[in-house]
């Protein structure tokens, strides 16, 4: 078993991927989704085995003592565990989704992300027509984040935001958000993002999505912490949500950061 540095006494059981929870740790829910249901999304779909586990979502994880604190700024967390290898060349991921328009906002609201175990890629993929039902998708942005262990990733308004797993074992990582609508049709109709992760021969490789047109050239970039956005590697989302959750206000009200955002990963 594997501690994970969740600020909270989470374990995972390195082979299958499964959290254990220490005492008085409360989870309010699992959920598994298999290769079949999101081989629509695969660079080959032939590939993806439909009874294989892809990951497991673990929602809504907190010590009694703190579910006030969570309830009263309607935060959601949570920590999902995807599982290695590849499907055919493809490196196994999650589906990935835009965030909906919050009623009376000007703005998607933002996440947090935090890689728990293992070494991740995110996708993000910046689209402010993303609800546009007709013709390719339309992206005006596109970045690779590379994150291991500790790292965290702020993801933007109108950012579809999907992880790659492209280590040797289960792939660990927290979040952190205000609940919101979450619209997988952008993606589900485009085939996947963007660009697909590949691996060639031991290689990574990014290949790109022929459905989409005029793709923005790929940015491959790496994490930043920043104290004013509750953001360092050396703390837990969860503990330094606990200690300071006022920092954490943007995720619902994401206007009152709107240029530390913007600069955040320039
Ligand atoms: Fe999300």
């Amino acid at each position: 078993m594997k501690a994970l540095n969740y600020g909270l006494p989470v374990q995972m059981e390195e082979e299958t991927g499964e959290l254990k929870f220490g005492e008085g740790v409360l989870c309010a829910g699992v959920k598994a989704k298999c290769f079949g249901e999101i081989k629509n999304l695969a660079y080959d779909p032939e590939e993806a085995q439909d009874g294989e586990h892809c990951y497991t979502f673990y929602q809504d994880i907190w010590k009694e003592q703190d579910a006030p604190l969570f309830a009263k700024h309607r935060i959601t967390n949570g920590i999902t565990v995807l599982m290695p290898g590849l499907m055919g060349y493809e490196c196994h991921k999650n589906s990935g989704h835009y965030h909906g328009m919050a009623e009376g906002r000007a703005s998607t609201l933002p996440e947090v992300y935090e890689v728990l175990s293992g070494r991740a890629v995110f996708f993000l993929q910046q689209s402010h027509s993303f609800l546009e039902e007709s013709g390719p998708l339309q992206v005006e942005r596109l970045r690779a984040f590379f994150l291991t262990e500790g790292e965290k990733l702020v993801i933007p308004p109108f950012t579809a935001h999907c992880v790659v797993n492209v280590g040797k074992g289960p792939m660990a990582f927290g979040n952190l958000a205000v609940p919101c609508p979450l619209h997988y049709e952008p993606i589900a109709r485009m085939h996947g993002f963007g660009m697909y992760l590949l691996r060639i021969q031991g290689q990574l490789a990014f290949v790109p999505n022929p459905r989409y047109r005029d793709l923005p050239l790929l940015e491959v970039a790496r994490p930043k912490e920043c104290p004013e956005l509750g953001i360092s590697f050396d703390t837990p989302l969860y503990a330094a949500f606990v200690r300071r959750p006022d920092t954490f206000a943007y995720l619902g009200h994401p206007g009152q950061c709107d240029q530390i955002l913007a600069a955040l990963y320039e």
